[in-house]
């Protein structure tokens, strides 16, 4: 099929890149031309995991980057809204992008379109573009408008987009919805896993994947209540890892124990210094905002955004109660990304946290495998030192902080890392380790919703000194 992707943000070059991989001859859209340049010259733009491989695989060929919509439009029948839906300073979403899309495919649409929103959107989000494709000229018949809410996660997106557990297709017209069934076929039948040259599927790929048909106003709901519902689940363990740092349980025990129960599952109970990222503080926001102005206050929403806020201050509590006074203190950041795996910061609680350190006069040295230039643009020059090496970051430090879920933080050599630092302080915002690992190599521990763990001699050479 012909298809138009517009925004190539992350869900739209993933996706772009994806539907060609799958077969379809893909143009995909951005009015930002530096972008476009890029993309054409070769570029990936993002740190995605095989991104590179399918962008090399297919541009040029099947895929096709321009910023001109109207050749986008003329060219697909099956056109995909992939652009931004900012927070408004209301907490609604700012959906001017979409409309402005909606307007230029109504002024250019030259054969039937099916109009699909894949940006996450507040629901009747596809009635307005309806309504906005019919005010500003396009016949009734020669198009209809579809949602299809995108699950992809950063880090994983490509994988997630070719294994997906689920496939949402939102429609009010049988014929718009079987459409868009066929352009998701390879996926729907296995078809796309079973080739020699395919990406490797993930352990828990559910293949082929289950479609689910539903109204237009479901499945937008669906997108906004489901990420609502991940975010729920973390400030609850969150809340339950404050619970028993009072009481001196262990919440990874308590994972455990809970996440086995299938009814409630082991995923997305990760404890932590908070979620962050460009979707569920956003999704969060739009979705209560959506949910008041249809007469429902979903206050439940606002007790999850509050909990994950709270964390942040909790761990700077955390860095105070192992350094005493901060002003001056070095402290060796580890992570800056939103989560491991990505080069996004956007709403990172990592960042969050280096600037309620920088305001407490702390002395930073930070270190991220992938999101260390878009960091740079943040920070004023020299407010924050940026090292390229993970050790090197640790040397002379007070403590070392990690603050976000890389693989290679949670593989460290600790005895390297012990002898490069000042004091054998580690303050785990992810909970990469198992405490008794850190008490063996000599590191005094503070993790999320587990005891302090201090090793043997430390308390030995304390209580000497008292
Ligand atoms: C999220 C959803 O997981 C996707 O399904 C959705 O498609 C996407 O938003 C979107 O709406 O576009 P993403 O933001 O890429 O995906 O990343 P997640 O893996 O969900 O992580 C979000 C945040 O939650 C990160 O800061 C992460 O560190 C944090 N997190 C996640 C935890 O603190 N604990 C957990 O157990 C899981």
């Amino acid at each position: 099929m012909d298809i138009a992707i517009i925004g190539s943000g992350y869900v739209g070059l993933v996706a772009a890149a994806a539907f060609a991989e799958i077969g379809h001859n893909v143009i995909c859209v951005d009015n930002d031309v530096t972008k476009v340049d890029a993309l054409n010259r070769g570029e990936t733009l993002i740190h995605e995991r095989f991104l590179p491989e399918l962008l090399a695989r297919h541009r040029g060929d099947r895929l096709r980057f321009t910023s001109c919509v109207d050749d986008a439009v003329r060219s697909s029948s099956v056109i995909f809204i992939a652009v931004g839906t900012p927070s408004a300073e209301s907490g609604d979403a700012d959906l001017s992008l979409v409309e402005n899309v909606a307007c230029s495919i109504a002024q250019t649409i030259n054969s039937h379109k099916i109009i699909v929103e894949k940006s996450t959107v507040p629901v009747c989000t596809s009635q307005w573009i309806r309504r906005v494709m019919l005010q500003n000229g396009a016949p009734r018949e020669m198009f209809d408008v579809v949602c299809n809410p995108e699950f992809l996660r950063e880090g994983t997106a490509v994988t997630d987009f070719l294994y997906p557990h689920r496939i949402v297709i939102g429609a009010d017209c049988a014929s718009a919805a079987e459409t868009l069934r066929k352009v998701y076929t390879p996926l729907l039948d296995g078809s796309y896993a079973k080739l020699t040259k395919a990406i490797p599927q993930p352990d828990n790929a559910v293949v082929p994947t289950r479609l689910i048909v539903t109204s237009a106003e479901s499945a937008e709901v669906i997108k906004h209540a489901s990420n609502a519902f991940l975010a729920m689940k973390i400030s609850f363990i969150n809340a339950v890892a404050n619970v028993c740092e009072a009481v001196g349980a262990d919440v990874e025990e308590v994972c455990k124990g809970m996440g086995s129960d299938a009814r409630i599952g082991s995923e997305f109970l990760k404890p932590g210094i908070g979620y962050g990222g460009s979707c569920f503080p956003k999704d969060l926001t739009a979705f209560r905002s959506v949910s008041y102005d249809s007469g429902y206050d979903f206050r439940l929403l606002d007790e999850v955004c509050r909990i994950n806020e709270e964390q942040r201050f909790r761990f700077l509590r955390k860095v105070r109660q192992a350094l005493w006074n901060l002003k001056g203190k070095r402290l060796a950041v580890l992570g800056l990304a939103y989560k491991g795996g990505t080069d996004d910061i956007r709403e990172s609680p990592a960042i969050a946290m280096v600037k309620l350190l920088l305001k407490e006069k702390c002395e930073i040295v930070a270190y991220d495998p992938a999101a260390t230039e878009r960091a740079k643009e943040i920070f004023r020059d020299g407010e924050v030192q940026f090292s390229h090496d993970l050790y090197d970051t640790a040397t002379d430090a007070d403590a070392l902080l990690i603050l976000t879920d890389w693989e290679e933080f949670a593989g460290m050599d600790l005895t390297r890392l012990g002898k490069a630092m000042k004091n054998q302080i580690v303050i785990d915002g992810r909970n990469l380790y198992r405490p008794e690992t850190m008490i063996e190599s000599g590191f005094t521990y503070y993790s999320i919703g587990r005891r302090e763990r201090v090793p043997r001699k430390v308390v030995r050479r304390l209580n000497t000194a008292a």
